[in-house]
């Protein structure tokens, strides 16, 4: 029917009291001759206590938008995202899902647009989320659950994000390096948006020039971020070195095992887990726990032994859960 394309649900609690939303809310109303979305809140109407009361009354368990003021609503849930994440009445799975559509959007905006507007949406979402995963551990899991089990490609940048960060927190970075860090991975590919899509989706295997052009992105991320002021150094150094290997055999410079910096190690580790676990032109996703295999048995030397170890050790509980013995495996 053509109603389920052209609107969207969203959950009410999603929706804070005494704020506007920017789009356009839609009530679903059935009868026995039609089933049809009546407006409720007008994008510029106050979202007000009897407004919610209505719909605790009535028991509404969902609200609908329409498809094109997208944008606008997760603008809105990134703007209130501290309420959204600290309401204890939202299930804390729900709350992560909602971060989650909300560090999509910004994460497309910013390929899309990689302004200074949208460097900056980038990390003030990467200090709430540092506040959020610090303050809460519930959620902190529930995060780590989606990315692990959830393959949707839109929430696969996100995912890499929640994993690098609660892999930080574990690895015992304060709140500023984890914020670095957090945003840092945000922003690592951003010099990409300076190379042509051509090559960078081209089906089958780049020529050297290609090559050339694509290794230059970690020094192009840098330019980008210059320009638009740097808060926090962590962000440089990974969008600089994600593609440094312990082994000296990556790029752009070939550095190798401690001339890499810290954060530097991490986002190699995260970036070929991300590579692997994405599902790109060339190639299909793999699950998790491949993907670690697939690093540990074939990849070894782009990475700081230690570190992988934390890293494996880290996610084994989460992946496997079900599978349990094949991490004992992988952690030997
Ligand atoms: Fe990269």
């Amino acid at each position: 029917m053509e109603y389920e394309i052209s609107y969207l649900p969203i959950r009410p609690d999603s929706l804070k009291t005494n704020t506007t939303v920017g789009c356009d809310i839609y009530l679903l109303t059935r009868t026995m001759a039609e089933v049809r979305f009546v407006l409720y809140c007008k994008r510029d109407a106050v979202f007000d206590e009897a407004k919610k009361e209505m719909l605790v009354v009535q028991k509404i368990k969902s609200l609908f938008i329409k498809k094109e003021e997208q944008p606008a609503f997760f603008d809105y849930l990134e703007n209130n995202f501290q309420h959204i994440v600290s309401d204890t009445n939202i299930p804390s799975d729900e709350r992560t899902k909602i971060v989650h559509r909300a560090a999509t959007n910004l994460v497309k905006d910013l390929f899309a647009d990689p302004s200074t507007g949208n460097i900056e949406r980038i990390k003030a979402f990467a200090h709430n989320m540092v506040d959020y995963v610090i303050e809460d551990s519930k959620a902190a899991e529930s995060l780590l659950k989606i990315a692990v089990h959830e393959y949707d490609s839109y929430t696969h940048a996100v995912n890499v994000v929640a994993i690098g960060t609660l892999f930080g927190q574990k690895l015992g970075l304060g709140p500023k390096g984890l914020k670095g860090l957090c945003a840092g991975i945000l922003l690592h590919d951003v010099g990409k948006t300076k190379i042509s899509t051509d090559i960078l989706n081209k089906k089958g295997k780049l020529t050297e020039g290609e090559f050339g052009i694509v290794k230059k992105h970690p020094e192009l991320g840098v330019e980008i971020l210059e320009e638009t002021g740097i808060e926090f150094k962590e962000e440089l150094i990974i969008t600089l070195q994600h593609h440094e290997n312990d082994d000296g055999s990556g790029y752009p410079y070939g550095l190798k095992k401690d001339e890499i910096h810290p954060c530097g190690k991490i986002a190699r580790i995260l970036d070929v887990y991300d590579a692997l676990t994405a599902n790109r032109s060339y190639r299909d996703a793999v699950r998790p726990f491949d993907a670690l295999k697939e690093m540990k048995y074939g990849m070894l030397n782009c990475f700081d032994i230690d570190l992988f170890k934390k890293f494996i050790c880290f996610f084994g509980p989460y992946d496997l859960r079900e599978k349990k013995g094949k991490s004992d495996r992988l952690q030997n």
